[in-house]
């Protein structure tokens, strides 16, 4: 196995050669790991028999990232998970906290356009703007925005990017837990003050750095990942683009800046996020399911300990399951009884939120970031190759799902120059 790398391509051939949606590698004498490419397994992995497949692997890695298991994902079944899956749950990810956050997601919208502008004006017209860099900034920021009511720890960079001191979180988490302790601060504005004073279950402030680290990573490289491919998608077939910013300016119009309330209604553009949340996934695999008993499962048996991949990859691209897999079509999801996209698939063809007791807490705020990005950026500009080229080169790693290389795109203002927020 340690020969065959990237393992997952490795395992997606295997899977291919014996022509089986199911495959089970045994690791040293005990660990069964189980890869599951098909919609009805993955619906009784995660539907029918959820709760047994809730754990999580002990691992090492695992336990120095949530500082000994403190937080939800690394987390295997048991009461600190159940503990801090409630805290996310109803204290952080709640409809009403998604609601009183509201503003500061606003804020970030409005910064997005600004930030590329900046870079836009600055340059020459046929500079590229960091399609990568620019997501992953918008996620980071706002996230930071929610967490800890501001979006730059320091001054940021020249452009209005983040600096050297984004990383320093422990420093401002003691900080601000001081200042409840000796009365400076009494009114909560964001996520940190209302994990500070949590009464019902109390958390730790070591409970609360290692939370905090674990929903920052889970934040910001999915949403950025999905954009990044969407547009290197749309510049690559400018009919896509051409309907995603028509359906924006019927819906919201050329005068008015898009707002989370106007998601909803643009079918289209939520259409192309799916597509690459099929075609795209930020990692080949759900992150492992552990099962805690033994069952069985289409037929095989599983051993208690085992260790399951749902293939995001694997069902995503799945040809049994849909046609021509490896065309973006933003079409497939507009067929068909369904008025209204939704960004998951109730009949598990494909994973981009996973679910079940394990399934993404972050859902609702991770469609909203997803969608608000790309709103405002097709919105906000047009999209094109570098002048040099016809295309964008939508090369996937060999070793993950990323673009090879980073996306650099030319980006217009499509808007009245009054519509771009200034600072
Ligand atoms: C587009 C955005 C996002 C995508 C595609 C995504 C996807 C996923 C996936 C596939 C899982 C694994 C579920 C499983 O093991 O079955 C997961 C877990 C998780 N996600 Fe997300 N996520 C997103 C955004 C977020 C956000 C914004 C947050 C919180 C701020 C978040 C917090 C979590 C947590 C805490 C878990 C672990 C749940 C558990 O183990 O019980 N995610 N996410």
């Amino acid at each position: 196995m340690l020969l065959n790398q990237p393992v997952f391509r490795w395992i997606h051939k295997l899977m291919d050669q014996f022509d089986t949606p199911i495959l089970c590698i045994r690791l040293g004498p005990s660990t069964h790991v189980i890869v599951v490419s098909s919609p009805d397994l993955a619906c009784e992995f995660l539907k029918k028999q959820d709760e047994i497949f809730i754990s999580k692997p002990d691992v090492m890695s695992a336990y120095l990232i949530s500082d000994g298991y403190l937080t939800t994902a690394m987390s295997p079944f048991g009461e600190q998970w159940r503990k801090m899956k409630r805290v996310i749950n109803r204290k952080m990810l709640s409809s009403p906290i998604h609601k009183w956050l509201q503003p500061k997601r606003d804020e970030e919208a409005d910064k997005l356009l600004w930030y590329i502008c900046k870079q836009i004006n600055k340059q020459n017209p046929g500079d590229l703007i960091n399609v990568r860099s620019v997501s992953q900034h918008f996620c980071g920021n706002m996230i930071r925005n929610m967490i800890f009511g501001t979006r730059l720890f320091g001054q940021g960079t020249e452009d209005g990017g983040p600096g050297d001191e984004e990383t320093e979180h422990d420093a401002l988490i003691d900080e601000r837990i001081q200042m409840w302790n000796n009365g400076a601060r009494k009114g909560k504005c964001d996520l940190l003050d209302v994990l500070i004073n949590l009464e019902y279950p109390n958390l730790t402030p070591e409970e609360i750095k290692a939370q905090i680290i674990e929903l920052m990573l889970a934040t910001i490289d999915n949403p950025a990942n999905t954009i990044e491919w969407t547009i290197g998608e749309m510049i690559n077939e400018p009919t896509i683009l051409k309907r995603a910013a028509e359906e924006l300016d019927h819906v919201v119009g050329r005068d008015k800046l898009v707002q989370e309330l106007d998601l909803s209604k643009l079918n289209y553009l939520k259409a192309c996020i799916k597509e690459a949340f099929r075609l795209h996934p930020f990692t080949p695999f759900v992150p492992p399911h552990v099962s805690i008993e033994d069952t069985t499962v289409g037929g095989y048996f599983i051993p208690k300990g085992s260790h399951v991949l749902l293939s995001r990859f694997g069902l995503g691209r799945n040809p049994n399951v849909w046609t021509d897999p490896l065309r973006f079509d933003p079409d497939r999801h507009l067929r068909g009884e369904r008025k209204q996209v939704v960004l998951t698939d109730e009949e598990l063809r494909m994973l981009p939120f996973s679910t079940g007791k394990r399934g993404c807490p972050g859902m609702m705020l991770g469609m909203t970031m997803t969608t608000m990005l790309l709103a405002r950026m097709v919105q906000g500009f047009t999209w094109h190759a570098p002048y040099t080229e016809q295309r964008v080169d939508l090369v996937e790693n060999h070793d993950d799902l990323f673009l090879a290389k980073p996306l650099l795109a030319i980006a217009k203002p499509r808007l009245p120059s009054y519509m771009y927020p200034k600072y």
